[in-house]
C-alpha cells in the first residue's frame, strides 16, 4: 500500500477524485488530506473536504492549509465548481473534525512517520507544498514523489497558456518544480483525453451506491459547463485523472521533460515551459504526462462505483 496525503480544493473533480482514492484501499492508504484556498476558499474546501470524506463513511485527518497564494491574490473558479465549490451538490454536515495541526505541519508529520514512503497527490494550487518545503526544507528527502494535477505542455484552460492550478500560484509551483523532488505532472494533455461522455456517465450512474447521486449531478453539470463554453460534448474530471495514475501508473504515457514555470510574462504567467525538444539541456525534473488511456480511465471508475455498491 502506498500512503499518501491528498492535497486537494474541493472542488466537483477533487470531490470525484477524493471518492476514487478510497475506492482503491487496497492499494492506497490515505494518511490525511490537507485543504488549500482554489476553486473556492479554504473554509469552504476544508468544508467540502470534510463533509465528502463523512458521506462515503471513510476517516482521515483533514487539516486546513494555507488561505491564500503565497504572494498573490487568491483567484477561485466559482464559475466552473459554483459557490460552495460543489456545484448543485448538497451534502449533509458530516461530524467529522478537522484536525488540530496545519495542513504543512501534517505532511511534515506524516513524511517523518514513513520515512521516505509518503507520496503527495496535489490536486490545487502548490501553496500548502511550497510553504511544507519553506518550513522544513529537509523534508524534500523523505518525499516519494509528488503526482500533480497542474500545468500543460500545450493547453490553458485559465489563460490561453496558463492551466488553473499552476496560475492560481506560480510561485509556489516554482518552489515545487525545482524542489528535486520527484514529481509527475498530470496536465491538461492527458486530463482532456478522459472525456467522459453523455453515455458513459449514463453507464457510470445507473446503480444506485452511496455516491451515485452525487457523481451523476457533479458530470452532469460539468457536461453542460464544457458544452456551453467550449462546445465540448464531454465533462472532464482533471484531478481524478492524478489519482488514477498514482493507483495505476501505466494509464498514463509520460516522459521526463525539464519543466519550468512561468512566473513574469504578461500574457503567459502561469504556463509551465515544458521543454519537450531538449533545448536547454537541463537534466529533467517532471515526469510529463503525454496522454491517457482513456477506456482504462473509466474501468477504474466503473470498479469505483462497485466498491461502493458494496458499502
Ligand atoms: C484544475 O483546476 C481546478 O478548477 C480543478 O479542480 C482542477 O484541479 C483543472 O485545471
Ligand atoms: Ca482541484
Amino acid at each position: 500500500k502506498t500512503p499518501v496525503i491528498i492535497d486537494t480544493d474541493p472542488g466537483i473533480d477533487d470531490a470525484v477524485a477524493i471518492f476514487l482514492a478510497f475506492s482503491q484501499e487496497k492499494i492506497l492508504d490515505v494518511r490525511g488530506i490537507t485543504t488549500i484556498a482554489g476553486n473556492v476558499n479554504v473554509d469552504r474546501t476544508t468544508r467540502n473536504a470534510l463533509d465528502l470524506v463523512g458521506h462515503i463513511g471513510k476517516n482521515a485527518k483533514i487539516a486546513k492549509g494555507a488561505p491564500k497564494p503565497l504572494l498573490r491574490s487568491l483567484k477561485t473558479a466559482e464559475e466552473v465548481h459554483g459557490k460552495t465549490g460543489l456545484g448543485p451538490v448538497v451534502l449533509k454536515e458530516s461530524k467529522l473534525k478537522f484536525y488540530e495541526k496545519k495542513a504543512w505541519d501534517l505532511i511534515h508529520e506524516e513524511a517523518e512517520a514513513w520515512d521516505g514512503e509518503l507520496e503527495i497527490i496535489a490536486l490545487g494550487p502548490l501553496t500548502n507544498i511550497a510553504i511544507t518545503l519553506i518550513k522544513y526544507p529537509d523534508i524534500k528527502k523523505k518525499i516519494k514523489k509528488v503526482t500533480l494535477m497542474g500545468g500543460a505542455c500545450f493547453l490553458g484552460n485559465v489563460t490561453p497558456s496558463a492551466e488553473f492550478n499552476i496560475y492560481v500560484d506560480p510561485e509556489a509551483a516554482d518552489i515545487v518544480f525545482q524542489s528535486g523532488i520527484p514529481i509527475t505532472m498530470v496536465g491538461l494533455d492527458a486530463t482532456h483525453q478522459a472525456l467522459l461522455y453523455e453515455e458513459d456517465i449514463e453507464n457510470l450512474t445507473s446503480r444506485k451506491n452511496v455516491i451515485s447521486e452525487t457523481l451523476k449531478i457533479i458530470l452532469k453539470e460539468n457536461l453542460a459547463f464544457q458544452k456551453k463554453v467550449a462546445g465540448l460534448e464531454a465533462a472532464i474530471m482533471h484531478d481524478a485523472v492524478a489519482v488514477a495514475a498514482v493507483i495505476d501508473p501505466t494509464i498514463i504515457q509520460k516522459k521526463h521533460y525539464y519543466v519550468a514555470v512561468e512566473k513574469e510574462g504578461f500574457f503567459t504567467y502561469g504556463k509551465t515551459v515544458v521543454d519537450l525538444n531538449k533545448v536547454t539541456k537541463n537534466s529533467p525534473n517532471v515526469e510529463v504526462a503525454l496522454g491517457v488511456d482513456r477506456l482504462r480511465f473509466i474501468d477504474m471508475l466503473k470498479e469505483m462505483m462497485k466498491t461502493y455498491e458494496l458499502l
